[in-house]
C-alpha cells in the first residue's frame, strides 16, 4: 500500500510517498481501508519534531492523523465492529499514519460514522471536535447563562468549540481574520470581532471563559476578559505553558487526547446535524505532498482540507 511518510525530522522536503507493508494486526487494534484523511496542524508539527518526545526516533514514521474509512480486518480483543463497518476515527502521536491507502487503527480511537455524514464530513471533526469537547464541555463546562470568548472561532478547532458551545446553551462571542467574519457571524458568534479590535473584546462584559485556539493571547489578556471564577484555555503549548496550566488555577492547557472519549459523542451529535465539521477542499491522494507543503506554509482557506482515497 502507499503512504505519505517521512524518514528523519524537517521541513516539507522530508516527505514522500513510499510503498509500505502493514504488520500482522495487533490485538487491539482494526484495520481501515482510508476513504478520506483531513489535515491538522498537528501533522506538521510531528514531521518537524515538535512532539518528538512523544513521536520518538523511529522512521520512517507516517503523517497523518484523522480519517475515516472501512474496517477491513479486527483485532482478536477488538469487539463492536465488524469487517464493512463504515467509521472514522484518528491514530496516536506515535503511531500517526492517516495519510495511507490502509491504516491500523487503535480500536478505542475509532467509532462507526454516522451514515448521514460523508467520509470526508467524519474525516474533519476527530481532532477538531474531540479538543473543542475537552475545552468547551471539559473546562468552560458551557451552558445556559455562561459567556464564551473563542479567539481563533474561524478555524477548524474554533468552529467546533463554537458549536458545542452554542448546542448547550452559551452565548458566545469571538475573534477572526476579517476574511473569516461573515462565516463566523452565520454560524451565531455574535458580536464576531477581528483580532486586531483587542479593545472591544469585552465590550459586552466579562466572561466565564476564554478559549484561545491561536495560542497568541498573552495571559494579561485572557485574565482581563474573565469573571473572577472564569477560565482562560490554550490547546498551544509550550513548556512555560504547560507548567503554567499545573501551577494556575484559571489557565488551563488542555489536549484533543481529553475528547477521545467523548468521539461516540461527537459521532451522536453529527449524526443530529447539530455538529459538523467544515471542509475548505478536497484534493486527490496523488496531491498530498503539495496539498500539505501549501497549507502548513500558510495557504489556508475556511475549512479543513481533505485527501480522498
Ligand atoms: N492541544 C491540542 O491537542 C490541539 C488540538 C488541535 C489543535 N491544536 C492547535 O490549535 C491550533 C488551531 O488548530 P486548528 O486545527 O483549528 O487550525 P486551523 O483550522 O488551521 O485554524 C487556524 C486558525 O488560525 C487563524 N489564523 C491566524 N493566522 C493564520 C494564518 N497565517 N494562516 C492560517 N490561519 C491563521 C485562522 O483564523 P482566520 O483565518 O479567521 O484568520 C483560524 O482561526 C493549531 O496551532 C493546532 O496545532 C492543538
Amino acid at each position: 500500500m502507499k503512504r505519505v511518510q517521512f524518514g528523519r525530522y524537517g521541513g516539507p522536503e522530508e516527505m514522500s510517498f513510499a510503498d509500505y507493508t502493514l504488520p500482522p494486526l495487533a490485538p487491539q487494534r482494526v484495520r481501515v481501508r482510508v476513504k478520506a484523511a483531513a489535515l491538522n496542524p498537528l501533522d506538521w508539527k510531528v514531521r518537524r519534531g515538535d512532539m518528538k518526545l512523544v513521536s520518538g526516533w523511529k522512521f520512517p514514521q507516517g503523517m497523518g492523523s484523522d480519517f475515516a474509512g472501512v474496517v477491513e480486518q479486527i483485532g482478536a480483543q477488538v469487539s463492536g465492529f465488524q469487517v464493512g463497518d463504515e467509521v472514522f476515527g484518528t491514530t496516536e502521536i506515535s503511531r500517526q499514519g492517516a495519510f495511507a491507502e490502509v491504516i491500523d487503527a487503535n480500536a478505542k480511537l475509532v467509532v462507526r460514522k454516522p451514515a448521514s455524514l460523508s467520509f470526508s464530513e467524519a474525516a474533519c471533526l476527530p481532532i477538531p471536535a474531540t479538543t473543542a469537547w475537552a475545552a468547551i464541555l471539559g473546562i468552560a463546562d458551557a451552558g445556559p447563562g455562561s459567556r464564551i470568548f473563542i479567539h481563533g472561532c474561524s478555524g477548524a478547532v474554533g468552529s467546533c468549540a463554537v458549536q458545542l458551545a452554542l448546542a448547550h446553551g452559551a452565548q458566545v462571542s469571538g475573534a477572526c481574520g476579517a476574511a473569516s467574519l461573515a462565516a463566523v457571524k452565520a454560524a451565531g458568534v455574535n458580536p464576531a470581532l477581528t483580532y486586531s479590535d483587542k479593545a472591544s473584546f469585552a465590550a459586552e462584559g466579562l466572561y466565564d471563559a476564554v478559549f484561545d485556539t491561536l495560542g497568541t493571547l498573552t495571559l494579561d489578556d485572557g485574565l482581563k476578559l474573565l469573571k473572577p471564577k472564569g477560565r482562560f484555555i490554550d490547546i498551544n503549548p509550550t513548556p512555560g505553558r504547560v507548567l503554567r496550566g499545573l501551577v494556575s488555577g484559571r489557565y488551563r492547557m488542555t489536549f484533543s487526547t481529553s475528547g477521545y472519549k467523548n468521539l461516540e459523542d461527537i459521532a451522536r451529535l453529527s449524526a443530529e446535524g447539530t455538529l459538523h465539521g467544515c471542509i475548505g477542499l478536497e484534493a486527490p491522494f496523488a496531491d498530498a505532498l503539495s496539498v500539505i507543503k501549501a497549507a502548513e506554509q500558510g495557504h489556508r482557506r475556511l475549512g479543513r482540507i481533505v485527501l480522498l482515497m
